[in-house]
């Protein structure tokens, strides 16, 4: 009887697709912020908020090695010029992977920015910005981040609006090895966040407050004394695991960027004196 509820254990923990649906108490551990950042209803919704000493976060309990993350974010309010709320997946070190959304709050009725970046390596620089279809600070949004070992994807409410492709054939690092977190802050980026640093954060309009809810992770997750929780037999279980944008999702691409991308790294005329980064060059 032991021994075969701890096969059925081990069968799960190996095989079975880790799928989590949303409970802040389960899933997160707040890290950062002296009481601003709040776990409320039961742990259905985080508040992250900021004022002038401290802004706040929190961070999975979980390390993943790849997955399927979405998160609903309701952006701070009003007036949110020099805010930073950030909903990402980062290892740690030197060299570490990261791959991010950072909102960046604007002046009332002013669009925010959302400012993607992937880190390889410990290197950045792949920056591309976008305006959004709709206001984030009136309902809750789906911001969803697909991280497989062919293509890392951006959605926004399941809208495809970035695709960095594996091309490690081309020489360019493809965050795969070293396993990652999700965070979230809310921080004070006046110095560059709202028209490159000239708005600065109105502290007399703080506390600034952003809104979490309904985390869902589909995801192998990692142990260094057990490895990835996903098989390489399982991804028929998993169809985030080898997804990667087809033509429908290319054409869904290209719309959003046609129509509301502001600035991409690919095409910065300062960058592209310095010679292009090899995933920028069309295949
Ligand atoms: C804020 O609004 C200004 C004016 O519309 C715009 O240029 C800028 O891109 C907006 N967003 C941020 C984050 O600066
Ligand atoms: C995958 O399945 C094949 C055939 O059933 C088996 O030989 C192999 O060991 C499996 N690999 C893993 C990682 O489970």
């Amino acid at each position: 009887m032991a021994i075969s509820n701890i096969v059925i254990g081990l069968f799960l923990i190996t095989f079975v697709v880790t799928t989590f649906s949303s409970n802040f108490y389960q899933d997160f551990d707040i890290t950062w912020g002296d009481g601003r950042a709040k776990i409320l209803n039961n742990g259905e919704l985080v508040t992250l908020s900021m004022d002038k000493a401290s802004g706040s976060g929190f961070c999975s309990k979980n390390e993943y090695l790849f997955g399927k993350f979405d998160m609903q974010l309701k952006l701070v309010p009003g007036n949110s010029a020099g805010t930073i709320t950030t909903y990402y997946l980062s290892s740690v070190g030197d060299t570490h992977d990261e791959i991010d959304f950072e909102f960046l709050g604007n002046l009332s009725g002013d669009p925010y920015i959302v400012h993607t970046n992937v880190y390889t390596q410990g290197k950045g620089n792949r920056e591309q910005q976008f305006y959004l279809w709709f206001d984030p600070t009136k309902d809750f949004h789906t911001y969803s981040l697909l991280w497989n070992p062919q293509s890392i994807i951006f959605y926004v409410d399941e809208t495809p609006i970035r695709e960095f492709k594996n091309l490690e054939s081309k020489g360019v690092h493809f965050p795969k090895n070293q396993a990652m977190r999700v965070i979230s802050t809310l921080w004070d980026g006046e110095n560059w966040a709202t028209r490159g640093g000239l708005v600065k954060t109105d502290w007399s309009q703080a506390p600034f407050t952003a809104s979490f809810s309904n985390y869902y992770a589909q995801a192998c997750v990692w142990s260094s004394s057990s490895g990835s929780s996903c098989s390489s037999n399982s991804s028929e279980n998993q169809p985030w695991l080898t997804q990667i944008i087809d033509a429908e999702g290319e054409a869904r691409i290209q719309w959003v960027q046609k129509n509301y991308m502001i600035y991409n790294y690919c095409t910065d005329i300062k960058r592209i004196q310095q010679g292009l980064p090899p995933e920028c060059l069309q295949y």
